[in-house]
């Protein structure tokens, strides 16, 4: 296997693994690659089949399809006789049918945060990739926490925020009204996690808000909540705490959703088809 890094803050490339195959000591090794380089492993010239893609996420933990469910407004876009796969797509068939979620994810968030038990990797996988454009950013939760001042981190420390699916419900122009499932505004998908997380398997704090569904801060009025928020979202964006992935097809991305978060560009029309899985996380603590 060799490495590449791909930003100071985040991210590593990987080549010369099959992962559909690889040893126990290869992922072991993989595993150290990706949690040493922030949450990110861009895993080059793979060939996944839906069931060998479902394999590989398992090494990682319980999935999402499997072991808990997706909020119902994504079942449409599981994959038929694959519900662990979530086709990200702006294709459509013969017949007019989505051949998966367009739009799916075009603001900044971490994926399922919304629910108890989170989301942890996320793998993509990308089969059809425009010729320019549809880029997807990944900013490092941890980077952008370490450059906080004492005296901010030592503020953050003991809150609370609330998590809730409605809010990229209602405000990220990603989902229109017709997507949404409303059985999805039930209360299993709103939640409270700690403003700051430790990683479980690094031992490094992280920031874990997100502007497409953390909803407010615990105990905070709402402007003071907005203030706080959007200072800490500007200062995460910055250009230094983010890595840019240009997707090319074979391409594997495994991005770990308790120290990152991600947003999917949307400016293509060409074809664009890819698959995920999603692995469970613990419930974040401090
Ligand atoms: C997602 O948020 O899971 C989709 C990311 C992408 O399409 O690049």
């Amino acid at each position: 296997m060799r490495t590449r890094k791909l930003s100071p803050a985040l991210g590593i490339e990987l080549t010369g693994i099959d992962v559909a195959r690889c040893s126990d000591d290869q992922f072991t090794a993989l595993r150290q690659q990706w949690n040493d380089a922030g949450g990110l492993a861009v895993i080059r010239n793979q060939q996944l089949t839906p069931q060998s893609q479902t394999d590989f996420s398992r090494r990682f933990g319980p999935l999402f399809g499997e072991d808990d469910q997706f909020q119902d407004t994504v079942l449409p876009y599981l994959m038929p006789g694959y519900p662990t796969i979530y086709r990200v797509s702006n294709k459509k068939s013969s017949d007019g049918n989505a051949l998966g979620r367009a739009r799916a994810g075009s603001y900044w968030h971490s994926d399922v945060s919304f629910r108890e038990r989170p989301a942890m990797a996320s793998l993509l996988y990308a089969i059809e990739i425009p010729g320019v454009g549809g880029d997807t950013q990944f900013a490092s939760q941890t980077a952008a926490y370490n450059a906080l001042s004492p005296a901010m981190q030592k503020m953050l420390a003991p809150l609370n925020t609330v998590h809730d699916f409605r809010v990229a419900a209602s405000t990220s122009g990603s989902y229109s009204a017709a997507d949404i499932n409303t059985s999805d505004f039930d209360g299993t998908n709103s939640c409270l996690h700690p403003l700051v997380i430790t990683h479980p398997e690094t031992g490094q704090p992280a920031l874990f808000i997100n502007p497409g569904f953390t909803s407010h801060i615990d105990g905070f009025e709402a402007a003071e909540s907005t203030a706080l928020l959007n200072f800490l979202y500007a200062h995460t964006q910055q250009p230094e705490f983010i890595y840019r992935h240009v997707w090319r097809p074979g391409d594997l991305v495994i991005w770990d959703n308790r120290s990152t978060m991600h947003l999917a560009i949307q400016d293509y029309n060409e074809d664009r088809y890819l698959h995920r899985s999603t692995v469970i996380a613990d419930r974040p603590s401090r």
